[in-house]
């Protein structure tokens, strides 16, 4: 399978990002909506936490990955004859799914870096992933107020996404079952993509 996308399809690097990226989001919705609410006196809460955290900042570094891989190597176009306002919808779409991959965990480590604690991630227990240093650096009580901001503007893109994931499916969904086109497939690793897009 070529490793650059090409008209056709989406290439192997584009496609392990978008399903790497895809799982790991997931996956950390669920666990953040569920660790919000434990109570402190949970034991596991703390190592919830790191593992929240540790899943989210590599979502940051491959999304960062994603967008520089987009940028130097176009992809497949969308199938012609599709309404000018579904193309619109789907670039939008995707647009704001790169906002929101990028946003939400540099959100979370500007909140964890704001936090008085100053505690560092222990990344999966490997090495520990520093405080962004101008935040973690400020007086105590401006860093109190910025932890409300960005858990705020954290939870409130996370709420967001959820919509924006309903959206996208819906989407793919339309493309392989009404439309009957190779939009979905041509994401899907080993899959035969037969239409000129
Ligand atoms: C794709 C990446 C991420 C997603 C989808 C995500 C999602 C969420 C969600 C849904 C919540 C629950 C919010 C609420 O309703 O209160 C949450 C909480 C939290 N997230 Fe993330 N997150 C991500 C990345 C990160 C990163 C990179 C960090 C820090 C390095 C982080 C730190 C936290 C913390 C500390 C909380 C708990 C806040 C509290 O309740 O005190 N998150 N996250």
């Amino acid at each position: 399978m070529a490793i650059r996308n090409s008209v056709l399809r989406y290439g192997s690097v584009a496609m392990t990002l978008h399903w790497l990226i895809a799982a790991s989001v997931l996956v950390n919705l669920g666990l953040g909506l569920y660790m919000a609410d434990l109570p402190r006196s949970d034991p596991s809460r703390f190592m919830f936490f790191q593992t929240h955290k540790s899943i989210g900042l590599t979502v940051l570094v491959l999304s960062l990955l994603r967008l520089g891989w987009r940028l130097v190597n176009p992809i497949p176009p969308l199938p012609r004859g599709m309404h000018p306002l579904l193309r619109l919808g789907s670039r939008a779409t995707h647009f704001i799914f790169y906002f929101m991959i990028i946003a939400i965990p540099l959100a979370g480590w500007a909140m964890v870096s704001s936090s008085p604690l100053g505690l560092a991630t222990p990344y999966f227990g490997l090495f520990s992933w520093p405080n962004i240093p101008f935040l973690a650096d400020l007086p105590r009580a401006t860093k109190m107020q910025n932890v409300d901001v960005f858990l705020t503007t954290h939870a409130l893109l996370a709420d967001l996404t959820i919509g924006l994931i309903g959206l996208h499916v819906m989407g793919a969904l339309y493309h392989q079952f009404l439309r009957r086109d190779d939009v979905l497939r041509r994401m899907i690793p080993g899959t035969q993509v037969n239409d000129p897009a």
